[in-house]
């Protein structure tokens, strides 16, 4: 006998087996809260960055300036601007005209066919004539032609913005100001 006695109460309680999975678990939670909490303010973060950069899409100016009358053949259709801002001018006789490159029945880029004298488009057939008017495939309606007009220098100047329908008569049937902002007469 060693001569210790017990008190009563004072035996120590084994701890609980389990303890160290207890701990990793409280670790984890709270591990978990702690990278739940630092996504959010990420979030929070990067959404207040967009909101002072905004994503702005900048549109090229619809006002194109193509040069001069004189650098125009006369009968031929310039595809110089077909890439960059999808128009055509056809030069004729006694002035200039611009084509918007669409095709009116599901928007493709049709080509011109110098040979056939037509513009042809690759998505589903349709054909147009030089002036634009439709005549074959499933466009259902003409090329839209686009304001034209001369600045003060003497250079051409179109503005896709505003485009003129066959169909509704502006380009030949339409008021005077109409008409002649879809045909740029030269004298
Ligand atoms: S998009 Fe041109 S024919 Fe269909």
């Amino acid at each position: 006998m060693s001569g210790e006695s017990t008190i009563p109460g004072s035996e120590r309680v084994a701890p609980p087996k389990n303890k160290d999975n207890l701990w990793s678990r409280r670790s984890f939670l709270g591990f978990a809260a702690w990278a739940a909490f630092g996504a959010f303010m990420t979030a929070l973060l990067l959404s207040f960055l967009r909101y002072l950069y905004p994503r702005v899409l900048f549109e090229p100016s619809p006002v194109v300036k193509v040069g001069r009358p004189e650098e125009y053949i006369v009968g031929e259709v310039s595809e110089k601007y077909k890439e960059s801002n999808r128009l055509w001018l056809v030069r004729t006789n006694d002035g200039i005209y611009a084509l918007l490159a669409i095709c009116t029945h599901l928007g493709c880029t049709p080509r011109w066919l110098a040979t056939e004298e037509k513009f042809k488009c690759p998505c589903h057939g349709s054909g147009f004539k030089k002036s634009g008017v439709n005549f074959e495939g499933p466009a259902p309606r003409p090329l839209e032609r686009i304001k034209i007009a001369l600045d003060p220098d003497g250079i051409i100047v179109v503005d896709k913005s505003k485009t003129f329908r066959y169909e509704k008569g502006q380009w030949d049937r339409a008021p005077a100001d109409v008409v002649q902002e879809a045909f740029l007469k030269l004298a």
